[in-house]
């Protein structure tokens, strides 16, 4: 039987240069761009970090926040094992639990105080976001829980539109992404029943925080 293939791709090949390619074309203001909104979790919140990566965001959402629990699911067993090495070496692990797979892996009985897709949701086309990823990451949130999201959005300026055209094809090379633009996934929360709280513009309006809540 063959395996299921994840629409937002395998990173396992880039994920030991993920950090460092990332850092080369924007510095630090991508994992600025995750951390903005952390003052808006609640103390002992249940939290799921889908798509973290090699664990940067994870650290500062345990030093931060304070959670009860975290899950850290993450599609590459490569990024997973950056991740969870991280909190080895951190000292950091005692409320996480690692988990390789997608949302689909979620548990019918699992539900978060808080969600965050930091620079994932970019990965997957409007169908695949509308049809299955938004709407089981809805399920898994709690009635008065939060989702921050860190991403992409359209970019007006020149140089950003060629920026973020080469990153797609880029990640579509290297880790077999299926979307060809960047999806317009604020429409999508927002058809999902969703309301944005809050939003800050980074990295010269090419990226956007923001905290989605349920009305
Ligand atoms: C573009 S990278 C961003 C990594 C990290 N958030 C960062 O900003 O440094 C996207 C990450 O999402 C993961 N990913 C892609 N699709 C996923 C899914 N359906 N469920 C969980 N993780 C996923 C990839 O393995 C990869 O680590």
């Amino acid at each position: 039987m063959r395996a299921k293939t994840n629409a937002g791709g395998n990173f396992n090949w880039i994920a030991p240069v993920y950090d460092a390619l990332a850092f080369c074309v924007f510095g630090h203001r991508l994992q600025r761009a995750q951390t903005v909104f952390l003052d808006r979790i609640p103390p002992n919140a249940s939290l799921l970090i889908l798509g973290g990566g090699s664990g940067w965001l994870l650290e500062q959402v345990l030093l931060t926040c304070r959670p009860k629990q975290v899950l850290y699911l993450e599609a590459s067993s490569q990024m997973l094992s950056l991740a969870s090495q991280r909190m080895v070496r951190k000292s950091l692990v005692g409320s996480v639990e690692f988990r390789v797979g997608d949302e689909s892996s979620l548990k019918s009985d699992e539900r978060f105080d808080g969600i965050f897709t930091p620079f994932v949701l970019d990965l997957f086309t409007e169908q695949t976001l509308a049809s299955s990823m938004i709407p089981q990451l809805c399920n898994v949130l709690k009635t008065a829980g939060v989702w921050i999201v860190a991403d992409f959005v359209k970019p007006k300026i020149g140089w950003q539109k060629a920026l973020l055209w080469t990153m797609i094809r880029f990640f579509q090379l290297t880790a077999g992404i299926q979307t060809q633009r960047l999806a317009d996934w604020q429409k999508l929360l927002v058809e999902a029943g969703l309301t944005c709280e809050k939003c800050r513009t980074q990295v010269g309006g090419m990226v956007s925080a923001e905290v989605w809540i349920r009305p």
